[in-house]
C-alpha cells in the first residue's frame, strides 16, 4: 500500500502538465508504480537491484540501481526534478544533498520514523529514526516549509513519524514554525 500522505500531498499540488519525481530509496517501488499511473516522469533509485526489477520495465519509470552512502556522487540529474519524495529512509550525511536535486521551485515531501518509534516497532537504530524537528533542522533553511507533523500515525499498528513537505525557491521573510 501506497503513502497516502504521499499522494495527498503530490494530488494537492495539482500539476497540469507532465512532472519530473524522484523516489529515493524507492523499494519495491510501492510509491513509484501508481504515481507513474498519474502523467508523473518518476526516477526510483535504491541499491537493490531485485526490488527494482520488479519494476523497472513499467512505463514512465527510470529504475536506476545505487548504492545511495558511498563517497561517490548520486548519478542523478541537478534541478532536474518537480517533486522529490523520500519514505522510510534515513542517512544523515548526504541528505540535504536532495535541496540540489530540486527544480527551482521543486517540492520535497519527506515521511520516516522518528525518535519514540523504537517503544513500538522497528527500526529502533537511533541511526534511522529522526530526531525531535530534524527534518525542518535539515531543510528548513533552504527550503520553505509547508507542513509539519510528528507523532503517532496508526495503520493496523503504532508507528511514530515525521512527516515535513518542502518547497523550494526565494522567499524573503524568515519562515516562521
Ligand atoms: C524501508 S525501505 C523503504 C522503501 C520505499 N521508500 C517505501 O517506502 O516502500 C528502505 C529502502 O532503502 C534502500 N536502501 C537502504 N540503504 C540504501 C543505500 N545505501 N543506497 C540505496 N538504497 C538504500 C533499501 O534497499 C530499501 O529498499
Amino acid at each position: 500500500m501506497h503513502s497516502k500522505w504521499i499522494f495527498n500531498q503530490i494530488e494537492s499540488l495539482k500539476f497540469k502538465k507532465k512532472i519530473n519525481l524522484l523516489d529515493f530509496a524507492s523499494g519495491n517501488g510501492r510509491n513509484s508504480i501508481p504515481l507513474s499511473k498519474k502523467n508523473i516522469i518518476v526516477t526510483a533509485i535504491d541499491k537493490d537491484q531485485e526490488k527494482l526489477d520488479k519494476y523497472a520495465s513499467f512505463k514512465n519509470i527510470n529504475t536506476i540501481c545505487f548504492d545511495l552512502e558511498t563517497n561517490e556522487e548520486w548519478p542523478l540529474i541537478r534541478e532536474h526534478y518537480d517533486v522529490i519524495i523520500v519514505v522510510n529512509y534515513l542517512y544523515r550525511p548526504k541528505i540535504n544533498k536532495l535541496i540540489n536535486l530540486l527544480k527551482k521551485d521543486g517540492f520535497l515531501f519527506y515521511e520516516t520514523f522518528s525518535s519514540g518509534n523504537e517503544k513500538y516497532a522497528s527500526p529502533k537504530n537511533p541511526n534511522f529514526l529522526l530526531k525531535d524537528r530534524e527534518l525542518l533542522e535539515i531543510f528548513g533553511r533552504e527550503l520553505l516549509p509547508l507542513s509539519f507533523y510528528d507523532g503517532q500515525s496508526n495503520n493496523g499498528k503504532i508507528v511514530i513519524k515525521q512527516r515535513a513537505g518542502f518547497k523550494k525557491g526565494v522567499f524573503k521573510k524568515t519562515p516562521c514554525y
